[in-house]
């Protein structure tokens, strides 16, 4: 496949897979289906920003808030995590083909057992590949990420390992999920949606954004192509002129 070559590359893109419930409604099938096919493009979407040259990419998978969905739709996204994202077959060979680092950003607990114990798998599996960092964003929420880093910070202070003048931004972003990680250069959300919905706060401080209404089963490596572009042409100026 011949690929587009683009003068300026963000380092690191998010995208919020969202749109599945209402694909799957307008094709006639439950919503199930709708977070399979999801599972299908997220795959497609992570090789070719792996293939472009991509530092570090998230994916926005579950979010804290996706508990308060019917108790069978949660069942099945557990299922398909285990069965899709963590297990697929030829899941090692094409990490390791394309030096992909998968990291799993957000809330361990509440996880089932065993999706658990592959999350951590892969993580080991994958630790050492240097091309590209996969973020996987399952139960995340940037507000509990800050919780955590507000909770782990104030740890510090109380036993003597640093002083209260020691907080400062950089601080900050070293104890959250990305900790080492550029911050996102843009996010992506289809689905017709403008909003974050809780998709990393601290991090997207400066990040571009993208909508669109595509629903995220609908997403290809065009629509990426179509984000890269827009990118060329943004003109980020962080506050000066
Ligand atoms: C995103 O698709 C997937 C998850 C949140 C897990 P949705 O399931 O939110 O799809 P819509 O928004 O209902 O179409
Ligand atoms: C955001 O989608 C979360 C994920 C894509 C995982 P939602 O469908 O949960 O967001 P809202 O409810 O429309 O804000
Ligand atoms: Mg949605």
């Amino acid at each position: 496949m011949e690929m587009k070559k683009f003068e300026v590359l963000p380092r690191h893109i998010g995208f919020i897979m969202d749109g599945n419930g209402r694909w799957a409604k307008n094709q006639g099938l439950k919503r199930g289906e709708g977070h399979i096919a999801g599972a299908k493009v997220f795959k497609k979407i992570g090789e070719y920003c792996a293939d472009l040259g991509i530092e570090c990419v998230t994916f926005y998978a579950f979010s804290t808030e996706n508990w308060s969905r019917p108790q069978e739709e949660v069942d099945g996204l557990m299922d398909l995590f285990i069965d899709y994202l963590i297990d697929g077959d030829s899941r090692l060979e094409e990490n390791k083909e394309r030096q992909m680092k998968l990291k799993f950003i957000g809330e361990r607990e509440g996880l089932p057992q065993e999706l658990l114990e592959l999350i951590e798998k892969a993580e080991r599996e994958t630790k050492d590949y240097n091309k590209i960092t996969v973020n996987i964003a399952l139960n995340y929420g940037g507000r509990a990420e800050l919780v955590h880093s507000v909770k782990a910070i104030a740890e510090k202070v109380k036993n003597g390992e640093i002083a209260i003048d020691d907080i400062n931004e950089d601080l900050i972003s070293q104890n959250i999920y990305t900790s080492g990680q550029p911050d996102p250069d843009i996010i992506v959300r289809p689905s017709g949606e403008y909003r974050l919905s809780n998709f990393l706060t601290w991090q997207s401080a400066y990040s571009e954004f993208w909508f669109s209404d595509i629903l995220w089963p609908d997403f290809t490596t065009d629509d990426v192509d179509a984000v890269l572009e827009d990118y060329q042409k943004r003109h980020r100026r962080f506050g000066g002129v």
